[in-house]
């Protein structure tokens, strides 16, 4: 296959093409199907080194990389940063330097800080594979939430997608609403007024601070959790039973969107605060481990564009 795909690094949505975008779910798709019936380990990758460094906590993600660089025949190392000399006064933009002295081919990174793995890549010449940042960007999630509705809806041109809950804080939205832009989809915010940022309001965008409204005629639902550790005390007044009366999700809400909706979550999923337990489970609506799913074939595309020789 022509190699369409020039970048280096994977920092975020914003940064890529339609074209690149079409590349990575046209591989992905590959590698979804092979991952159903033919042996799941190839040799693509093989002699790289990749490393998982991970700065804040994650299961799917981390495990999702992991798995994907495996099936692709390269080395991982994980590092889990409580143990590492980060503790010992050391910066983290130095153990990126070491990590990358080391020869090393690729460094996924999660960090709480926006911006931190784009100031790694500054530095290193490893391929740097943003895993989410502060509240700025979680590319790879998005892609693997995009794959999911593209694979239910056929196309996203003017499929009509709400993304509801903790939004101000959510890098998960941010990355999710440059790709739904990209890809023609109309974009629903709703969220309480403390989980709404002026940036999220672009151009094209609709934000709805109630449930019925911004649900209506919807073709999906983005649910995204509450989250607590990037807020400062005070910061949310309201009571978690009141909040997930107005904006947790259920099967009576589902009636304002229509009728062959899609439920997402990127997870960690609350139950019966932003989704009920019952219709995270059902599979009529529900698309939560299809992400899942999606995720390791996103991850093993994005890798094989990024480091395939
Ligand atoms: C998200 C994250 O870490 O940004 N989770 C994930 O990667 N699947 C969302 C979250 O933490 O709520």
């Amino acid at each position: 296959m022509a190699r369409t795909f020039t970048h280096h690094h994977l920092l975020g949505i914003e940064q890529l093409t339609f074209e690149d975008i079409e590349t990575i779910y046209k591989l992905a798709e590959h590698y979804a199907v092979q991952g159903k019936s033919l042996p799941q380990k190839s040799k693509v990758l093989e002699g790289k080194t990749i490393v998982n460094l991970f700065f804040e906590p994650s299961t799917r993600t981390r495990v999702s990389f992991e798995i994907a660089a495996k099936r692709l025949g390269a080395d991982v190392v994980n590092i889990a940063v409580e143990h590492s000399s980060t503790k010992k006064g050391e910066t983290n933009i130095d153990t990126v330097r070491n990590l990358n002295a080391m020869g090393i081919d690729a460094l996924i990174i999660r960090h709480t800080l926006s911006g931190f793995p784009a100031e790694a890549a500054s530095v290193v010449k490893a391929s740097v594979l943003n895993a989410g940042d502060g509240i700025n960007e979680h590319p790879s999630q998005a892609l693997l939430d995009c794959f999911t509705m593209l694979r239910h809806k056929g196309s996203l041109k003017r499929v009509k997608v709400a993304i509801c809950g903790d939004l101000a804080h959510s890098r998960v939205a941010r990355s999710n609403i440059h790709l739904l832009h990209k890809l023609g989809a109309e974009v629903h915010l709703i969220a309480p007024p403390d989980f709404i940022s002026d940036d999220l309001k672009i151009p094209g965008v609709k934000y709805f601070d109630k449930m019925n409204e911004g649900l209506a005629n919807v073709d999906v639902i983005m649910m995204l959790r509450i989250q607590h550790e990037r807020m400062t005390t005070g910061e949310f007044a309201m009571s978690l039973k009141d909040y997930s009366q107005r904006y947790g999700l259920d099967h009576s809400k589902l009636e304002f969107a229509k009728k062959n909706v899609i439920v997402l979550h990127p997870g960690p999923i609350n139950r019966d605060i932003e989704i009920s337990s019952s219709l995270a489970d059902d599979l009529r609506h529900s698309v939560i481990h299809e992400q899942v799913e999606a995720g390791v074939a996103i991850r093993m595309a994005l890798l094989d564009l990024l480091l395939r020789p």
